[in-house]
């Protein structure tokens, strides 16, 4: 099969082109390099031995998208291409709206024109909410988000579901992933944050490797064992292979199906940290700071519909996630960047 990524030169894309190639099916990508890298894809290559077909363009603009169905047979498309940075999103909440909601619709509209009409998109744990309590299980209602970034992940799932329900040619996956990290085990490819990471992995990477002076554990007084967050941490690998997984199931079946991609186990901050102390004969710098506005106490995943549906589960450990996290982070200390 031949499958379009939108963003796929990105931390969650690049993995799943690695996947899908090693799968043996074929990809084209469509990324305007917002916040990734070319180089990311010529990675890709070299660990596959295989050829990535990339555009550069934006999502948002039809034309854009028109020109790559237009010259590519496609049999389906993951949604990847997004701004994904919660805290940017509650300062700069109209670019987040527009731009990803707009690339959602637009996305939709040309593969409509060009009858593929199957879609697979990139959610979030978030849209669970504040309500909802942990495990996640698919048929919980969607909860009220904590910032517009989450907001725009709830907003087109509604929109994608609506989608379906007038067209029923169409099918959609919507994945939701819990908290990606680690890097793909040649450590040539990575997640790249620009600027301050926010997210716990890189951030402590950073921190490892000197960049950062030393990392602050948001908060030890939550309702958890240790008093520190507990998150559903999954290799993005397992999740690179869970989108394979998802694309070749869009291909047999017909309608709206959410997936949650999580591990189903939780580990709190204290834990990661110790977990890649260990597992990378080190120690950090690091101090209990005060708790981070809008993060909930717990959140993992009932992985069990992706099992069943999908005949897939996560199967690396977090101490593969730390080692391959900081594989990647001492291979790369400037990222994709010289
Ligand atoms: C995990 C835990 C922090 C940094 C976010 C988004 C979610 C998804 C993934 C993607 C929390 C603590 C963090 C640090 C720390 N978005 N922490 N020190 O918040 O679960 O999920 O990323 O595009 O929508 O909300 O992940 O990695 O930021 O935090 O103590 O320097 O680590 O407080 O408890 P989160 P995270």
């Amino acid at each position: 099969m031949r499958f379009l990524l939108t963003g796929g030169a990105g931390f969650i894309g690049s993995h799943t082109c690695v996947a899908l190639l090693n799968a043996g099916h074929e990809v084209v990508v469509l990324d305007n390099y917002y916040n990734s890298s070319p180089e990311a894809l010529r990675r890709v290559e070299k660990i596959t031995g295989k050829k990535v077909t990339a555009y550069e363009g934006d999502c948002c603009d039809a034309d854009t998208v028109n020109r790559v169905l237009d010259n590519e047979k496609i049999d389906a498309a993951v949604h990847f291409a997004g701004y994904k940075a919660v805290g940017e999103s509650v300062r700069i909440p109209l670019n987040y709206y527009e731009n990803n909601i707009n690339s959602a619709i637009t996305l939709c509209r040309c593969m409509s024109a060009h009858g593929v009409k199957r879609l697979v998109f990139s959610s979030s744990a978030t849209v669970y909410g504040e309500q909802n309590q942990p495990p996640y299980t698919e048929d919980m209602p969607r909860g009220a988000c904590t910032n517009p970034y989450g907001w725009t992940k709830s907003m087109i799932e509604q929109i994608l579901t609506d989608l379906v329900v007038s067209d029923p040619q169409w099918t959609v996956v919507l994945l939701r992933y819990f908290n990606p990290v680690g890097a793909h085990e040649s450590g040539l490819i990575g997640e790249d944050p620009s600027g301050i990471p926010n997210n716990l992995m890189p951030f402590i990477c950073q921190t490892a490797a000197g960049v950062r002076e030393k990392l602050s554990m948001f908060g030890n007084d939550y309702p958890t064992p240790d008093g520190t967050c507990v998150r559903d941490y999954i290799h993005v690998m397992d999740l690179a292979e869970g989108h394979v997984k998802a694309l070749e199931y869009a291909m047999q079946h017909q309608g709206t199906e959410i997936i949650n991609l999580g591990t189903g186990e939780g580990y709190s901050v204290y834990q990661v940290v110790r977990a890649f102390e260990q597992v990378n004969h080190l120690t950090l710098r690091k101090q209990d700071a005060p708790r981070r506005a809008g993060d909930l106490p717990e959140s993992y995943a009932n992985a069990s519909k992706a099992e069943r549906l999908l005949g897939w589960h996560a199967t690396r450990s977090l101490e593969d996630m730390c080692r391959d996290a900081w594989h990647w982070q001492q291979l790369n200390p400037h990222g994709y960047r010289e």
